[in-house]
């Protein structure tokens, strides 16, 4: 490794970073983590912050977790790649692929179909959805319906999917036959009231005259997140998910449950279908499977989509899909490494218990400080809404957000903000005690913002 100074020289010099933009990388170069350790990172400078991102939404055991490090030091020694196109597997994965049809079974999901990534996930659901309908002879179902304000990864099915012009406006044209619900979100909505459950009811109505407009056999499927992430952590009323289910059941619609954030016990559930009491058609995972430590996904198929696929006697029910690293070995044995971390901790219990604490401490920033207009929150993902006036809730200068950002940092603890957002996801293990350090460090955030 070249030391220190060349690395800060080079810095945002020599590549693009994902989800922003070159030139402000090049005139702000973002910081340099170098290492870290259970939930704590540290900076070049060496400034050690507990890390409220836990990653990405994915290190939800942290960052010093030894099984998961030694079965993928172990599987590289074994065989550090084969494919698993037609004609070969690997043991792992074999292993694997039991072990998911163990911990989906409560959400009906019995088969495995192997990915990199959470995008990579949401496309196969896509893409099996539509083929689903085809081995079923209804090939004109090939019409999408999902959330404003929801995110679904970036491929180009994902895209057209997701719910934010943030993601879409610079690469339309985007896929055709893709129709958006307003979200089930309490703070801003089109139906002129805060009551969930009359929102969740006003969207079923909507999606009903949808279908009806569409025509139901020409309908693919519904993509939802149980609980939405990226678009700002928005959690439906508890009727919303059911609600869907039963209007997608009615129509022969499949519904497939976007859980890249929720599928491991972050919302306090082992997975966000189950908070709601929902069995999905589909449902996409990837991310805290291997802890973030490997890029890696699974998508969970339920058993009547197996089954029509399975009982296929024609070519419809080939599958002309798959990547490269789909059931790499090494992300194989992380998975089942992380699986058994995961169970072992019971993390989901700590989200839940830890996630009331870090809610009712957000509820306190916010009676003390005007900048935020929204919390919200459901098990170890909550956020913020900065707004520059409470009774308009216009959103937060860019600068405002920036110094949020920054001065929550310099008080110890890394944070992420999306637009006027500021998001906490951080790792299922953090304790009581890291709770009240993220709510401290957001205190002090708040408060240099104010000037
Ligand atoms: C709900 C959801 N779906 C899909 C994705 C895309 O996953 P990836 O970035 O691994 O491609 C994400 C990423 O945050 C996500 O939150």
């Amino acid at each position: 490794m070249r030391e220190t100074n060349f690395i800060i020289e080079n810095n945002a010099r020599h590549l693009w970073h994902p989800m922003a933009h070159p030139a402000e990388m090049q005139a702000n170069p973002p910081r340099i983590i170098n290492s870290g350790e259970g939930v704590e990172i540290v900076d070049i400078q060496g400034r050690k912050v507990l890390d409220a991102v836990g990653g990405l939404w994915n290190v939800n055991l942290g960052y010093s977790c030894e099984p998961v490090k030694k079965a993928i030091r172990d599987q590289l020694d074994e065989l550090p790649y084969y494919s698993t196109f037609r004609g070969t597997t690997n043991s792992p994965l074999i292993e694997l692929s039991y072990e998911l049809a163990e911990w989906f079974k409560p959400d009906g999901l019995s088969r495995s179909f192997f990915t990199s990534g959470g995008s990579d996930s949401v496309e196969t659901c896509l893409r099996l959805a539509r083929q689903f309908h085809k081995v079923n002879g209804q090939p004109e179902r090939t019409k999408f319906v999902a959330l404003k304000k929801g995110y679904h990864g970036t491929h180009f099915g994902g895209a057209s999917v997701n719910g934010n012009q943030n993601f879409r406006r610079n690469y339309e044209p985007l896929l055709p036959g893709v129709f958006h619900l307003p979200a089930p979100f309490p703070y801003r909505n089109p139906f002129n009231t805060t009551d969930g459950a009359e929102i969740a009811a006003a969207i079923g109505r909507l999606f009903e005259e949808e279908i009806a407009f569409q025509g139901a056999d020409t309908i693919a499927a519904l993509i939802v997140e149980p609980v939405l992430g990226a678009g700002g952590v928005i959690v439906p009323h508890e009727t919303f998910l059911p609600l869907m289910r039963e209007i997608c059941d009615r129509h022969g619609i499949l519904l497939i449950a976007d859980e890249v954030i929720t599928a491991f016990g972050r919302t306090g559930a082992w997975t966000g279908s189950r908070l709601w009491g929902v069995k999905p058609d589909m449902m996409s995972t990837a991310k805290a499977i291997t802890n973030g430590y490997f890029p890696f996904g699974a998508v969970m198929i339920s058993d009547k989509v197996a089954e029509a696929f399975e009982s296929n006697k024609n070519s419809f029910g080939n599958i002309g899909h798959g990547y490269t690293y789909s059931g790499h070995p090494v992300g194989a044995a992380a998975a089942l490494a992380t699986l058994k971390e995961t169970k072992r901790l019971d993390v989901a219990a700590n989200a839940a218990a830890r996630g009331e604490e870090l809610l009712a401490g957000l509820k306190r920033l916010e009676e003390k400080h005007e900048l935020v207009g929204d919390i919200r929150g459901k098990g170890l993902m909550c956020a913020l809404e900065l707004v520059s006036d409470r009774a308009k809730k216009s959103a937060a200068a860019k600068d405002t957000v920036q110094k949020v950002h920054d001065a929550t940092y310099d008080a110890g603890v890394m944070v992420r903000t999306s637009g006027a957002n500021v998001i906490l996801s951080p790792p299922l293990i953090v304790t009581a005690t890291n709770v009240q350090t993220i709510l401290t460090a957001l205190d002090a955030g708040l408060t240099a913002a104010k000037g």
